[in-house]
């Protein structure tokens, strides 16, 4: 099985602070891993160093076979779709969606003098169709609703065709519909066996999708747990993650926690 991400002792040192700290992960072709932990434990960091955006201090960093440092990040972005917290502001207001999604096949956020093909646009509209999009698709970002705007950036994530696709709190904000139609989608999404490899962040295991199949657990920049979903989402290991007694349930492939009495 191919490696998709491959973390040897990654440390992120800012200062004196250890962001993320001796950091050993692999994550697998075809595997859809989420990644729970507290406000400030180092998610978002983690993400960030997977998407080539940060550089580690220390250790060693393969992203789809290519060593971090030794290869062209600006060729190995494009096979890497990431939907994270600075996206939505790059995006400009009056862009509209069509154009906010099929900008990301030239990795820009805004229309300008680039030209895009027939092939360019029907895979956008397709992505636009996918994620329940199309019938908003002439409107400006600005215009949508925090839910339709995750959509977008899911479908511009998805332009590149990528291999590995992060998402960083995609349901973060939304109302239950809004919530259930991106999990539903991401289920979907993990249905196609083209799909590519995905990593998901968030706070609550009520927002793991169907299908996820791996899990890890980070507090304080140091990895509790990581493994199949089954044997990492436990009483034992989401307590020390929180600092919590929490109690886990999984019905009918969805999860739910609570604190434990
Ligand atoms: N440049 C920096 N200098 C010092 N500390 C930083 C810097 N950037 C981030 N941090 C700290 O690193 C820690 C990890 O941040 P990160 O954003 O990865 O956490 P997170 O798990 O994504 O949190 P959240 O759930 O709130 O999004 C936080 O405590 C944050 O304050
Ligand atoms: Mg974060």
């Amino acid at each position: 099985m191919t490696e998709v991400i491959h973390m040897s002792g990654v440390t992120v040192r800012r200062g004196r602070t250890l962001l993320i700290d001796s950091i050993d992960w692999v994550v697998h072709e075809n595997q859809r891993w989420v990644v729970l932990g507290p406000n400030g434990a180092g998610k978002s960091t983690l993400v960030q160093v997977a998407a080539t955006h940060l550089h580690p201090t220390q250790g060693v960093v393969t992203i789809l076979d290519e060593f971090l440092g030794l290869t062209d990040v600006f060729e190995l972005r494009p096979r890497i779709g990431l939907v994270g917290a600075g996206l939505a502001a790059a995006i400009p207001a009056r862009e509209p969606v069509r154009d906010a999604v099929v900008t990301a096949s030239w990795g820009v956020t805004g229309r300008w003098r680039e030209e895009y093909d027939a092939m360019d646009w029907a895979r956008a509209d397709r992505l636009l169709e996918q994620w329940g999009m199309s019938e908003l698709a002439d409107r400006t970002f600005a215009t949508l609703s925090e839910g339709e705007r995750k959509r977008t950036q899911i479908a511009r994530a998805l332009m590149s065709d990528p291999e590995l696709l992060l998402l960083d709190e995609p349901t973060a904000g939304l109302d239950l519909g809004g919530r259930e139609d991106v999990l539903a989608r991401m289920a979907e999404m993990a249905d196609d066996p083209g799909a590519p490899t995905t990593v998901m962040v968030t706070h609550h295991v009520e927002e793991i999708p169907r299908g996820t199949t791996h899990a890890l657990l980070i507090r304080q920049g140091r990895l509790v747990a990581a493994g199949p979903v089954e044997s990492t989402l436990t009483d034992d290991n989401l307590t020390q993650t929180y600092e919590l007694p929490v109690h886990i349930d999984r019905h009918e492939g969805r999860w739910s926690a609570r604190a434990a009495r």
